[in-house]
């Protein structure tokens, strides 16, 4: 139906022209069937959290910062609907640094959603992640929102033919550079779900996609990328607009692709370098930490999103809000604004 495909922008361009004109009688169709679409969101805020790479020791600084972060989001206001924890809550995937997480997550009081982090998994090769937390891909629907998560981290084996122990695949994977580990991805398992996940659903369905790695090739070499990226592209190529938040990079980074927009959340836990290439535009690199000071360029993401599903990027930061919203400051009105297409 050609009136499904007009886009909320040429339809803002057509209904002005449309005033000029004195003509609304060719357009009421699609102005029914937008508005019907607006009207399915209802407003709402919500918190995204991930990266705390906690430590099986007591007190350890990541400790500290994750547990801010649950204090400042506990106190927020408007509460946020729900949080969703982007991965990496485990540093080397043992049971008491999952028991830990587990424990501040509970403490936030706020519902939550989660996927795994390389760091929670290959240890054990997820039972403790599931046993806790159950499936790591999942959707749901919130106040006209269609959120999905998946579990994006999944290598092929490196580690049978090695002969390596438990231990050893872990600390292999939790490296920033693995060179035997291969590239990630939510393979054909994850891929055959999607699709039957999102058959039913209309395109102009407002969707937010959730991977732990970014589902572009930002920087391959530090898995800053998922390798079958461009398959869940094309699956999710029906909608009119998704957005796709990933953690893993420690570092704000945003890019458009296809129907896609792209953001990359900050860690609890401590800021990587950006990647030695050139970033999609618009090219902003945070500013780099403090050394000093633990709380300095670690934070994670407050959302909120209005009714025609423009999201506005509050910005959050551990320590002072001031550096991440000067973040947001810099970046073009359409991003700040929500990420409009
Ligand atoms: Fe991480
Ligand atoms: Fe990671």
């Amino acid at each position: 139906m050609l009136e499904k495909r007009i886009s909320r922008k040429q339809f803002l361009k057509l209904g002005t022209a449309t005033v000029a004109a004195g003509a609304f009688a060719p357009f009421s169709g699609f102005v029914d069937i937008l508005e019907g679409a607006e009207k399915k969101v209802s407003p709402f805020r919500f918190v995204v959290v991930g990266d705390t790479h906690l430590y099986d020791i007591p007190n350890h600084r990541f400790d500290l910062t994750f547990k801010r972060a649950v204090e400042e989001i506990k106190k927020m206001k408007p509460k946020p609907d729900f949080v969703i924890f982007l991965g990496d809550l485990a540093q080397f995937g043992k049971k008491t640094e999952l028991e830990k997480g587990y424990k501040f997550l509970k403490e936030m009081g706020i519902d939550y959603k989660i996927i795994p982090g390389e760091h929670d998994w290959y240890l054990d090769m997820g039972t403790t992640w599931k046993n806790m937390f159950g499936n790591p891909y999942w959707h749901f629907e919130h106040k006209g929102v269609h959120f999905i998560g998946m579990n994006s981290i999944l290598v092929r084996d490196y580690w049978t033919a090695r002969q390596m122990s438990p231990e050893e695949r872990m600390n292999a994977i939790a490296e920033l550079e693995c060179h035997i580990c291969g590239l990630w991805g939510v393979r054909e398992e994850q891929l055959e779900w999607l699709k039957k996940e999102v058959k039913n659903l209309e395109p102009n369905t407002p969707i937010v996609l959730i991977t732990h790695s970014p589902l572009w090739d930002y920087y391959p070499r530090w898995n800053f990328q998922t390798e079958d990226a461009p398959e869940i592209r094309k699956i999710m190529s029906k909608f009119e607009k998704v957005i796709s938040i990933h953690g893993h990079v420690h570092q704000i980074v945003y890019n458009e692709f296809d129907n896609f927009v792209s953001l990359g959340n900050l860690a609890t836990s401590w800021p990587w370098p950006y990647p030695p290439v050139k970033l999609p535009y618009p090219e902003i690199r945070m500013f780099r930490g403090d050394p000093g000071d633990k709380f300095d360029v670690v934070g994670y993401m407050n959302v909120n999103i209005d009714k025609s599903f423009l999201g506005e990027l509050v910005g959050s930061k551990i320590k002072a809000v001031a550096k991440y919203s000067e973040w947001a400051t810099f970046l073009p009105d359409k991003v700040k604004k929500g990420i409009e297409l």
